[in-house]
């Protein structure tokens, strides 16, 4: 039985190897492994909680973490490619607490490779890229790497959608290594590797099947409370993220209706210029319609005085004519 498991202390918000966390606790009390690798950490759920229990148990181990922090096509929520932002907030959160003994190597697997010597790890866990491809050449490429007492860990064994292919290449690799695999939180495979099986993995691997499952048993009970812990501290976290939104939707509104509010007023300051030009125009219109009044009065007046003129000058013609004969 699990005596006095630790509380993992960091947990973020992707919770697919929270599940395996008392197991890691459990892992490196008893391998107190001398060094410890691991091949993708994306936020640090695993690796977190590895280096807790290195910290806590005071195992003495050297622990390296490898990953681009770019993402690949299985990693995250989404599936996704990755910012920056990530590796800095998890880079923060080790330093502070794991420096002496782990460091984080932002780099290829393969770019890693040269700079560990044969022979030279205790406790491998590779959780990449999860095609069949991709894990067998994690395995093959680190396998020389791999001390006398080697063990290596598997995330994802029993994932069968998309072109996951962990659990093809775990079938196989449980047909020439001795290891045994948790099925809850997505698989965990674990596989003695070395000439020497270490005492605890060896005692695991020779239970009989309903012993072992008593006792698969118990680290999936502890790490589905881990998984409900997580959740709800998940829920929290939207709850958290619902309020944020909320504030944010009432001061959106609050800064509509005030510019609404501009704009009405501006709205009624144009309506009554418009209604003072209006205005103008109404009495200019009146003004020239008097004037087109004055004018035609003045035309007639005019036409009546030609005709007054007209009839004098043909008075005036006559006259003349008399005069003259
Ligand atoms: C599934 S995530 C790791 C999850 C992590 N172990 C956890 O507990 O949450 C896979 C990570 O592997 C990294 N990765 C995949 N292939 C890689 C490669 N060839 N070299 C470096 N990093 C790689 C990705 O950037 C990603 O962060």
């Amino acid at each position: 039985m699990i005596a006095n498991i630790l509380e993992p202390e960091f947990l973020s918000d992707i919770d697919s190897w929270h599940g395996h966390i008392p197991f890691a606790f459990e892992l490196i009390k008893n391998l107190k492994p001398k060094r410890f690798v691991e091949l993708g950490t994306h936020k640090g759920d695993s690796y977190l909680a590895f280096c807790q229990a290195v910290k806590h148990y005071q195992t003495n181990t050297k622990c390296i973490s490898v990953d681009t922090w770019q993402g690949d096509e299985h990693a995250g929520e989404n599936d996704e490619l990755y910012g920056e932002d990530i590796y800095q907030t998890l880079a923060t959160y080790h330093d502070e607490r794991y420096q002496s003994f782990s460091s984080l190597q932002k780099m290829k697997f393969d770019e890693a490779l040269p700079t560990f010597a044969n022979g030279s790890i205790d406790l491998l866990h590779i959780d990449g890229l999860h095609t069949y491809e991709a894990v067998k050449h994690d395995f093959e490429s680190w396998l020389p790497k791999l001390s006398n007492c080697g063990v290596v860990l598997f995330h994802d064994t029993v994932v069968k959608y998309s072109n996951f292919g962990v659990w093809q290449f775990w079938d196989e690799l449980l047909e020439q290594y001795p290891g045994f695999g948790f099925s809850h939180s997505y698989g965990l495979g674990v596989l003695a590797v070395g000439k020497e099986i270490p005492d605890w993995i060896g005692a695991i691997c020779s239970l009989d099947q309903p012993t072992f499952e008593r006792w698969v048993n118990q680290f999936e009970f502890y790490g589905n409370s881990i998984l409900s812990h997580s959740f709800k501290s998940q829920i929290q976290y939207y709850q958290s993220l619902l309020e944020q939104k909320d504030g944010q939707l009432k001061a959106f509104s609050e800064e509509r209706d005030q510019q609404l509010k501009a704009f009405k007023e501006e709205r009624d300051q144009q309506l009554k210029e418009l209604a003072f030009a209006q205005m103008i125009i109404q009495r200019r219109d009146k003004r020239l319609a008097d004037l087109d009044a004055q004018i035609e009065q003045i035309g007639t007046q005019f036409t009546g005085s030609q005709q007054v003129v007209r009839e004098q000058k043909d008075q005036i013609t006559e006259l003349i004519s008399q005069f003259s004969s």
